[in-house]
């Protein structure tokens, strides 16, 4: 009886399934679909910046939760995430 490892997570982001690799963040899987995080005060795309928690520039919605930065968390089976390109 050994651990079970999964190969590829599934997630969603605007909806669409995307998989990507076990410990990827959600600002590389956001990234890797072509999506930007969130929405300037004047409206222009955004997308994560410094990587490490400080900028808040990646900021979307994971799970019904606003505001979260992307960067700092980890991709986990199932999860749902939104951007700025949701509509
Ligand atoms: S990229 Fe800067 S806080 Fe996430």
């Amino acid at each position: 009886m050994g651990t079970e490892t999964r190969e590829v997570i599934e997630l969603f982001i605007d909806e669409r399934s995307v998989r990507v690799a076990p410990g990827a963040s959600v600002a590389a899987a956001v990234m890797n679909a072509g999506k930007a995080c969130r929405a300037s005060v004047t409206g222009e795309r955004r997308a994560a910046l410094c990587g490490m928690g400080v900028c808040f520039e990646c900021r979307v919605e994971i799970d019904g939760v606003l505001h979260e930065r992307s960067c700092m968390i980890e991709v986990s089976e199932g999860m749902r995430v939104r951007t700025v390109d949701a509509g």
